[in-house]
């Protein structure tokens, strides 16, 4: 893999990283980043324990694909000097219903840069301005301050915790709920 990589469809987060579509055919290079991201996302990310070889992160890849083509979901990485470091997705998206949800990772050295945050921004400005979405949720564990802090400065609204919802490694876990809705998000790129 080398930085000068044509990517036919790439939308730039800052001057040497880009968000691109992750697809089926990049699946080693899929397991290479997770392998390499495992332990920073393992402890909250589940599907981190099951993409373990090609075949399983293919099978991973494949699925976002099949949703993808459903309307149902999708799945974007972050490439940081034409490497892998990470991802976005819609972990639900309910058109007819007007709601979806972000899921985020990164691998520990691409932390700390506003990646996420630059990169979430531009998936709630799509499914907002462009899908009509009325409603962006994010989802995490209390203890995870990285991904609560993401949430509010996307200017989400905590609405809730789900208690003991998240079973996981032999534990109960809360799970927070935030979201912003269409009329609070301010990043309107379409108008
Ligand atoms: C959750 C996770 C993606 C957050 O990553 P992150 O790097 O903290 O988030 P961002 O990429 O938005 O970067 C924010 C950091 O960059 C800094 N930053 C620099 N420029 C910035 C900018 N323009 N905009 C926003 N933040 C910026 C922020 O100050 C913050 O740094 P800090 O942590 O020192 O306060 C990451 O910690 C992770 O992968 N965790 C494990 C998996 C996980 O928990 N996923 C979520 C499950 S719910």
């Amino acid at each position: 893999m080398y930085s000068g990589e044509a990517a036919l469809f790439a939308s730039k987060i800052t001057e040497n990283a880009e968000l691109r579509p992750l697809e089926p055919w990049q699946a080693a290079e899929f397991l290479a980043h997770v392998d390499k991201a495992r332990a920073n996302i393992e402890p909250y990310i589940p599907w981190a324990e099951v993409v373990v070889d090609e075949e399983k992160a293919r099978d991973f890849l494949e699925r976002y694909a099949k949703r993808q083509a459903a309307d149902e979901g999708r799945i974007y990485g972050i490439w940081l000097d034409g490497e892998l470091v990470g991802g976005l997705l819609f972990r639900t998206f309910e058109a007819a219903w007007g709601s979806c949800e972000i899921g985020v990772w990164l691998s520990a050295e691409a932390e700390g840069h506003g990646l996420i945050t630059r990169a979430a921004q531009q998936l709630v400005d799509w499914a907002i301005g462009t899908r009509g979405m009325t409603r962006v949720e994010w989802r995490c564990v209390p203890a995870n301050t990285r991904s609560v802090a993401v949430a509010q400065r996307l200017g989400m609204t905590l609405e809730g915790t789900l208690r003991q919802a998240f079973p996981y490694r032999g534990e109960l876990h809360d799970v927070q709920v935030w979201s912003i809705l269409s009329d609070e998000w301010p990043h309107r790129a379409w108008a």
